[in-house]
């Protein structure tokens, strides 16, 4: 299967001009490679880069109704007519930051499926979990809860990603050991929740967290690491295409 490379732009660029030659590096470097790229850029970019066969379209959020009086949300159904094939959701700094809660992203991930999208969900364990011995228990109270409102004949259109908090945006990266952990977990915790025991081979869950070029071949060296989320590496042209070059 094809690695997936996932670009989170987060609050980046800040000129419209930086992003458009910031998707053109993009875009090049992907030509040349063998993973399926995924670009998600501010919402206000999606229509400078649109998708193209070697990059795809995805947006950082999505709101949980499809229209109405909201002000400031953008719907799956609009990301759909935009040109979008994903969304992140569940983000930790959406969590963080912006007091979503796992209730708030599972109603995002029914309604994105519901609209053609294939979410992404977020989980990951804080530093104090970790330390605890609580990032099992906690990660699967977060995967149960944000995946209560979708169907079980769903979950496998669902994409999954492995971001330990400690290790977003910090430099300080998970071993490729513990991530495959984690990854493993995750695919056993959703094909139970499905009922079905191949979910556990189908489902595609990617690590994300301080990945960069001279890193992200330790985790794309395992077959059950399904591709990378890149947020940092992926504002810098060069780094992200160092990420790019190897992948087979
Ligand atoms: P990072 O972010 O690569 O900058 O650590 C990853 C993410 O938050 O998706």
């Amino acid at each position: 299967m094809k690695k997936l490379i996932i670009a989170n732009w987060k609050c980046h660029p800040t000129t419209q001009k930086q992003a458009k030659a910031l998707a053109a590096s993009i875009k090049k470097a992907a030509s040349k490679g063998k993973a399926e790229v995924v670009v998600c850029p501010p919402f206000c970019y999606l229509s400078l880069i649109g998708s193209s066969s070697k990059v795809k379209l995805g947006a950082q959020n999505c709101f949980f109704q499809a229209k109405g009086a909201f002000t400031g949300e953008i719907s799956p159904l609009m990301l759909k007519d935009f040109g979008c094939s994903y969304v992140l959701v569940g983000h930790s700094e959406r969590e963080q930051t912006l007091c979503e809660t796992y209730e708030m992203a599972s109603k995002k991930i029914a309604l994105s499926l519901a609209c053609g999208l294939t979410p992404v969900l977020c989980v990951g364990e804080t530093q104090a979990q970790k330390e605890k011995g609580e990032a099992f228990i906690e990660m699967e109270k977060e995967i149960r809860e944000c995946l209560n409102l979708v169907k079980k004949a769903d979950l496998e259109k669902i994409a999954f990603a492995y971001e330990p908090i400690y290790a977003i945006g910090t430099g300080k990266n998970c071993s490729a050991d513990a991530a495959l952990t984690a990854v493993l977990f995750i695919r056993r915790l959703v094909s139970e929740i499905a009922g079905k025991k191949a979910v556990a081979d189908s489902i595609k869950v990617l690590y994300g967290g301080s990945v960069k070029a001279s890193n992200a071949q330790e985790y794309l060296n395992n077959q059950w690491i399904s591709g990378l989320l890149v947020g940092g590496a992926s504002i810098d042209a060069k780094e992200f295409a160092g990420i790019l070059k190897n992948i087979q």
